[in-house]
């Protein structure tokens, strides 16, 4: 049966949440079927580049067909976005002005009975996002303890019933395909109740688990900041809690001054904002958006912007111009040396290096 090709998530918000324009030099950090690259690359022409990178060999072949006519203006890296600054050093693209994760799987990944991500259709037990990795789904099935499994599926999957599957994997291993793991759920949780399939949880942790996928994810958040130019965007686009949760804490914590626990009295952390926040609400889709694609239903696009180094520059100064105040070290008085400082800042246009 023929695959279905991947519709791109939230498109439009996705290219406003970027900032797209043109000439602009992008990221595509989960490049997919590449519907959202060709999107960024229409809008960032005449100029624009983009760098798109996935773990899998298939997404890159597919997604090279779909973009050839944008010539030397993308780049494709078969490569996991754990290593995301060596991949834009070893392609020499920084910094950037956006950088995108639309998180998880690709339609065409979860449809590819071969790949065995689904429970609809039977498989091997792999899950793999690139040939390359060494642990596959049925490694970890087969080969976890019972305690292992059950923390795995209760942290993963967020699975209430985890310690009764681990129980029923272990007491029926070996499991080799999707459907004979389904069923093992399905049987552990007493059968099918709501709409949702028993194994849904499970199989959300073992793809995450396989693909070490919250690590990744936390580690490249961290390097995109780096790659950013002044005022450039950061969007990503999460499918399940676990993911978004990360995001939003990563956000959250790169937005603030100070990061202290609450209730010491002076800030001791020393850590300063990057990025500052594009929107205050996450983005969802439309209810058309998730009628013509309800893969698309659990969406949710969070968006920051790298605060320029005279942003940073100036909340600097008004920190500095308060200390000083507050300890009358020279006499000034504090707007005077606000102004003075700020006139000093303001005439540095160098700091506003484009990006
Ligand atoms: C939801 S799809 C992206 C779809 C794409 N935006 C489009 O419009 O076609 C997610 C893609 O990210 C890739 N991916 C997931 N984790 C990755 C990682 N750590 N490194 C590189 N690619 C990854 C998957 O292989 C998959 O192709």
């Amino acid at each position: 049966m023929p695959v279905p090709a991947h519709l791109p998530v939230l498109l439009e918000e996705t290219v406003r949440a970027l900032a797209v324009r043109p000439g602009g030099r992008y990221l595509d950090c989960t490049l997919g079927d590449g519907g959202h690259a060709r999107a960024i690359l229409e809008r960032s022409s005449p100029g624009g580049e983009l760098l798109g990178i996935d773990a899998d060999p298939q997404a890159i072949a597919a997604a090279e067909g779909r973009l050839r006519e944008y010539g030397g203006k993308v780049r494709l890296a078969n490569e996991n976005f754990a290593d995301l600054e060596a991949i834009c050093m070893k392609y020499d693209f920084r910094p950037v002005h956006g950088v995108l994760f639309d998180l998880g799987l690709s339609s065409r990944q979860l449809g590819d009975q071969g790949r065995g991500f689904s429970f609809q259709n039977d498989g091997p037990l792999d899950m793999r996002f690139s040939p390359d990795q060494e642990t596959s789904a049925a490694d970890i099935i087969n080969q976890s303890s019972e305690a292992e499994l059950a923390e795995m599926i209760r942290s993963y999957g967020e699975e209430p019933h985890s310690r009764q599957i681990a129980r029923r994997i272990v007491k029926e291993r070996p499991v080799a395909t999707t459907l004979e793991l389904a069923k093992i759920v399905e049987q552990a949780v007493g059968g099918r109740k709501g709409k949702i399939h028993p194994a849904t949880k499970t199989f959300q942790a073992l793809r995450i688990a396989v693909n070490q996928e919250l690590g990744n994810l936390k580690s490249a958040l961290e390097q995109a900041v780096k790659l950013l130019g002044f005022g450039g965007r950061l969007v990503v686009i999460s499918y399940h809690s676990l993911e978004d949760r990360i995001v939003k804490q990563f956000m959250s914590r790169e937005s603030k001054d100070c990061i202290c626990p609450p209730g010491i009295p002076r800030c001791v952390c020393g850590h300063s904002a990057s990025l500052s926040l594009v929107n205050k609400r996450v983005v969802t889709p439309s209810p058309e958006e998730v009628a013509a694609n309800p893969r698309s239903r659990s969406a949710k696009l969070r968006a920051a912007e790298r605060l320029t180094f005279a942003d940073s520059g100036a909340e600097a100064v008004e920190r500095l111009c308060f200390s000083i105040a507050e300890k009358r070290a020279n006499g000034w008085r504090r707007p005077v040396l606000l102004q003075r400082l700020r006139t000093a800042f303001g005439a540095s246009q160098l700091w506003n290096i484009p990006a």
